[in-house]
């Protein structure tokens, strides 16, 4: 089984789990990349009568077929349930996000919502955060190389995403061999760094649920 097949049966059990539980004033807030992708191709498909949606990023709005309302944050009291994918997640559902760079507007929404979805494939799981995926950061241009040493003294190596902008029109590091083992404490610690916008880490607020397709099953961690 391919891991697109993967990634879709975690978006088709995640739609299934929150089905029932949508009503006519919810709003759902959308996260970005392949596997969210799979989620806003059965939303289309559903045309389900609800307030509306919130996305993570312009390309994911993009998608939204017009049977859907947009709505930004500002325009709506909660997010009902958030579905996003991760890059790792471990056994304690905290997560690295921000491969495809819209960490902080995913962060905004996820702290946002009631209920947090996180829809992977098994590849995703770690027992280490950051061991084999770097770490992206979202840091304002000026201070980039500030930040990068600041990320060296605590023992990554720090890659600047060349020649991508964020949603936000910020720059990306990416810490490779940056093995995380208090991902709370480091989270808050590099959100320090002046110059730092957010970090890829969700610990702080971590995901309710993994939907996770294996080979032939799916598995829920509540
Ligand atoms: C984007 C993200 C994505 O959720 C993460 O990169 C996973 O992507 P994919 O579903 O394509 O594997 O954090 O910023």
């Amino acid at each position: 089984m391919s891991q697109d097949i993967r990634k879709e049966r975690s978006a088709i059990e995640a739609f299934d789990l929150i089905k029932p539980n949508i009503q006519r004033d919810s709003v759902i807030g959308i996260g970005t990349g392949s596997t969210t992708n799979f989620f806003i191709n059965l939303l289309n498909e559903a045309k389900l009568h609800i307030k509306g949606v919130v996305c993570s990023s312009i390309t994911s709005e993009s998608l939204i077929d017009n049977s859907y309302d947009i709505f930004s944050l500002n325009e709506v009291h909660a997010i009902d349930f958030y579905v996003d994918g991760a890059d790792e997640y471990n056994d304690r559902k905290e997560l690295i996000k921000g491969g495809g760079g819209a960490l902080t507007r995913e962060k905004i929404l996820a702290n946002s919502s009631n209920k947090f979805i996180c829809i992977v494939d098994e590849s995703k799981h770690t027992h280490l955060l950051g061991k084999n995926f770097p770490l992206p950061i979202e840091v304002i241009e000026i201070a980039r190389s500030a930040i990068s040493r600041e990320l060296m003294k605590l023992g990554g190596k720090p890659i600047f995403r060349n020649g991508f902008t964020t949603d936000n029109g910020n720059q990306i590091i990416d810490i490779h061999n940056f093995p995380i083992e208090i991902p709370y404490d480091l989270e808050a610690t590099i959100n320090n760094i002046p110059g730092v916008v957010e970090n890829g880490i969700f610990a702080k607020r971590k995901a309710d649920i993994i939907v996770c397709a294996t080979g032939d099953e799916i598995e829920i961690i509540n």
